[in-house]
């Protein structure tokens, strides 16, 4: 494609906070892309804060600002990025549908079971581009691991160990945002994060068929309530306090649909390891493994080089071969590095080649609702304290 035939497509993030800063992150490095077939045009950011909005604005070289949603659909853009508080989505998202622009949403695309169904039946009738953030997906190494598997260089999966441990709300002082609320979010650990954990579990291994056991637990019971226009995770100094009424601990046993079994460890209050999602795999014919703080690398151990003397696992460091690497590197060549930022620029690239080429994208309404049931059946099961099989999961959540 010449560099005249290109189109353009003109942006609008809604959302300036954690996630919206991540998604402009992405739209404005994705010209990176080797042989993008699009052009970028980046229109609005918008958020009621407007002095966020213009911050953010500023630093990711974006146009202009808007502080109504409604004003940014009823404009020329093309497509929009939706990174709200969860209890907005369901909402804003059919809005957006509504509108015809092509949506690239922030997991989860809704508080429940019901909203994700709900948005998945309206994402099918559009003839838009339906994205969801399940940027993991997008590490050149996670993506590699997938395929190594899918390949059975593995042999046959059967035990996998998947986590995520993060530590934003190991500080006490961490300000009672929206996040802790079941009501407002929908979930804590088991969905904010969990959300990635489980979607990397089905990535690589297949879709979950029941969820054994779940246990949920809170440690932080009570946070300062926060201060107006905070966003992320920050700690305020608010006196006041109020009570955490969702998980910050969750560990579940869960059974894929080719029966493989599976731990899940996710915890908001892994004090010391800031940010790593990490999936271990064990098959017939050998291992692999994955950690997020380690991105650039994936360990993979196979019988089929079988030599008893010298076998055993290696460190592959990703480069040019692996997926997605070419297109955010900023060298091609291997060991030059790709983290969590380089998945952002590579999730939208992703979205805007699927919108120019009308093809569906992989990451759609359809596997976050895939994740939702999973975290419903999840609910159910701490709940009733039995295994729950995720196809029988209602939404289990009470909003
Ligand atoms: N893919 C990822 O790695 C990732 C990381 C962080 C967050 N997320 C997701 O992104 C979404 C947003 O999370 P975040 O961390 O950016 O949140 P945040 O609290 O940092 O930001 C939320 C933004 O929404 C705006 N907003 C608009 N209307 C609002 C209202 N009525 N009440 C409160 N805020 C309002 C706020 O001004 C703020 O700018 C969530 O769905 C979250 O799960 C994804």
């Amino acid at each position: 494609m010449t560099q005249a035939s290109r189109p353009t497509l003109k942006i609008a993030v809604i959302g300036a906070g954690f996630a919206g800063q991540a998604h402009a992150f992405g739209y404005r490095n994705a010209m990176m892309a080797a042989d993008a077939p699009y052009r970028v045009e980046l229109a609005y950011i918008v958020d009621p804060n407007r002095a966020l909005a213009e911050r953010v604005a500023e630093r990711y070289g974006f146009d202009g600002v808007l502080t109504d949603i409604d004003e940014a659909l009823a404009s020329d853009v093309d497509a929009v990025s939706v990174a709200l508080p969860n209890f907005l989505h369901a909402d804003v998202l059919a809005r957006v549908l509504a509108s015809g622009k092509h949506v690239f949403a922030e997991k989860p695309i809704g508080r429940t079971v019901e909203e994700a169904e709900a948005l998945e039946a309206f994402a099918e009738r559009s003839a838009a581009v339906t994205g969801v953030g399940f940027s993991f997906r997008r590490l050149p190494a996670l993506a590699a691991v997938a395929q190594l598997v899918r390949e059975g260089r593995i042999g046959t999966p059967h035990t996998a160990r998947v986590w995520y441990h993060a530590d934003y709300a190991a500080d006490p002082r961490g300000a009672l945002s929206w996040r802790y609320s079941q009501e407002q979010s929908g979930g804590g650990a088991l969905l904010d994060i969990g959300a990635h954990a489980l979607d990397a579990l089905h990535f690589v291994v297949g879709p979950v068929r029941e969820v054994g056991a779940a246990n949920l637990s809170t440690i932080i019971t009570e946070r300062p309530r926060p201060v107006a226009g905070a966003i992320g995770h920050g700690a305020s100094e608010s006196t006041e306090t109020g009570p955490v009424t969702n998980d910050d601990v969750a560990l579940l046993a869960v059974t894929t649909e080719t029966g493989v079994n599976a731990q899940v460890a996710l915890s908001r209050i892994s004090t010391g390891v800031p940010n790593s999602l990490g999936i271990e795999v064990f098959g017939s014919e050998g291992f692999v493994s994955f950690d997020s703080l380690r991105a650039g690398e994936f360990v993979i151990h196979t019988q089929a080089a079988a030599d008893a003397y010298s076998n055993g696992p290696r460190t592959v460091t990703t480069g040019p071969e692996h997926p997605y690497f070419s297109d955010v590197a900023a060298m091609p060549g291997a060991g030059v590095g790709t983290g969590y930022a380089e998945a952002f620029v590579a999730e939208i690239q992703e979205f805007l080649r699927c919108i120019v080429t009308g093809t569906p994208i992989d990451t759609d309404f359809a596997t976050a609702t895939t994740m939702m049931r999973v975290v419903g059946a999840a609910f159910e099961a701490a709940a009733t304290r039995r295994p729950v099989a995720v196809e029988a999961a209602k939404a289990a959540l009470s909003v």
